[in-house]
Parts: structure tokens; sequence; C-alpha cells
């Protein structure tokens, strides 16, 4: 799959409401089960899923705020398509890597923070950043009650990157120049970083591939790989 559908006409909304309600269907309840023993946590993870309905954030990017932080990221509208991914998936990936208490988690693409949440579940400190400011508007105060960080910004510039022991790049909509500013940052990492990017494989030669998985997200089914920080 290519990048996350963004709705335009009434017709592609609908096929992406469809989609979403589909795998939602799919992954939502093992993202339930999954944080069922954390009571704040699901909490959160039920007010995220909520607020979808009262504002969907896959609606393409039209206000100002929008436009106007992806003009200043050099980024087109088409890159800030929205898409989600499952808890128990991020889960999947960086727990058997050590995703946990004393680790340091970064989502550098976070939308509405699902995965911060889910990393933050953990026991790790979690950081998200998120280009789009009503999509930060929406998850800020949820994960914040968890202790997580959901911040607006460009997130290939973040200082985070400096310190994360665990970031996940979920960049399927971003064109190879905005990849290129997300890889150039895989450099900065401390050593044993684990990173894992979705869709598109990191170029950076700062990092040792370390496995390539079949993962499914709210758009359907798609390839994350994974690397460590030399
Ligand atoms: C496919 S969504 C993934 C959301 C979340 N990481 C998840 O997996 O559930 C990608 C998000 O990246 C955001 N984005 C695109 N370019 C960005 C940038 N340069 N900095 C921060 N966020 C960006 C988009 O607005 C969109 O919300």
């Amino acid at each position: 799959m290519s990048a996350p559908p963004q709705p335009r006409t009434w017709l592609d909304e609908a096929l992406v409401r469809g989609r979403v309600f589909l795998f939602g269907a799919l992954t939502r309840p093992v993202d339930i089960a999954v944080l069922a023993t954390r009571p704040r946590a699901l909490w959160a993870y039920l007010r995220l899923w909520l607020a979808r309905y009262r504002s969907s954030p896959y609606r393409p990017a039209t206000d100002y705020e929008s436009l106007h932080a992806v003009r200043a990221a050099g980024q087109s509208r088409g890159s800030v398509e929205y898409g989600e991914t499952p808890v128990f998936v991020v889960l999947g990936l960086f727990r058997p890597h050590g995703l946990g208490p004393g680790a340091r988690f970064l989502d550098p693409c976070a939308g509405r923070g699902r995965v911060v949440l889910g990393a933050r579940a953990t026991g790790a400190t979690s950081t998200g950043i998120e280009l789009r400011p009503p999509h930060v508007a929406h998850g800020r105060a949820i994960v914040a009650g968890l202790g997580a960080t959901l911040r607006a910004g460009d997130g290939s510039q973040g200082d985070e990157w400096l310190t994360a022991t665990h970031v996940y790049v979920c960049w399927t909509g971003l064109p190879d120049e905005a990849r290129a500013k997300f890889d150039a940052r895989c450099a900065d990492l401390p050593a044993g970083a684990v990173v894992a990017t979705l869709t598109h494989p990191a170029r950076s030669h700062a990092l040792d591939p370390l496995a390539q998985r079949t993962i499914v997200t709210s758009w359907g089914p798609e390839t994350a790989y994974l690397y460590r920080r030399r």
C-alpha cells in the first residue's frame, strides 16, 4: 500500500470510513484486551477513539493552522494524510526490543497519540510530535493524563531524537524529500536505539537492519522495517 487514503469526494470518504470501520472492528478488540489490565490507559484509549466521532481526523487538511504548519515544514497537503497504528501492533514491534520502564519512546509523526498512549502504558517515557495542530488539540490532554507528551511541531526537528531509545516513524504518506529529513535524524539517536519505519525502508547509514514484518494499520496491511542504531 502506498499511503493512508485521504477522502476527497463523498465516495472517497465513504470508502475510507468503510476501511477504517473494517480494520477497526478487527483491531480495536485486540487493543482493548491488551490494555484491559491498565484501566487508566484503557480509559484514555477509549476517549481518544471516541474523539474521532466528534471530529474526524480522516478529513483532508483544510484548516489554516494545518496548512500553515505544512507549508512551514516544506511539505504538501498530501503528506499529512491520516491513519493510525493499533497499540498491540506497536507493542509487538518494540517490546521484544526492550520497550518498557526506563525506555524513551518517540513517535515523530504522532497523529492524535494512539501509539504514544500505547507506549506509555508499558511504563516507558513517551512523546509524540505532530505537524497538524488540530490533531494535537484532540489528543494532548488525554495522553497527558497518563504522563505522556503530545506536542505540535515538525517531528524531524525535535530534540527528542537525541535521547530516544525507541522510535516509530510512520511516514507512509511522506514523499522522498520529507522522509530524508527523518532519515538524517537517525544519526542523532543514541547507540542501540531501535527504529521502526512503516511502508518505506530507512536509508540512514547509521542503522543496521534487524527485521521486516507485515503489520496491520487502520488503512490495511503494511510492511514495517526494524533497525538498530549502530
Ligand atoms: C499515518 S499518521 C500516523 C499517526 C500515528 N503515528 C499512528 O501510527 O497511529 C501520520 C501523521 O504524521 C503527521 N505528519 C506528517 N508530516 C509530519 C512532520 N513533518 N512532523 C510531524 N508530523 C507529521 C500527519 O499529519 C499524520 O497525522
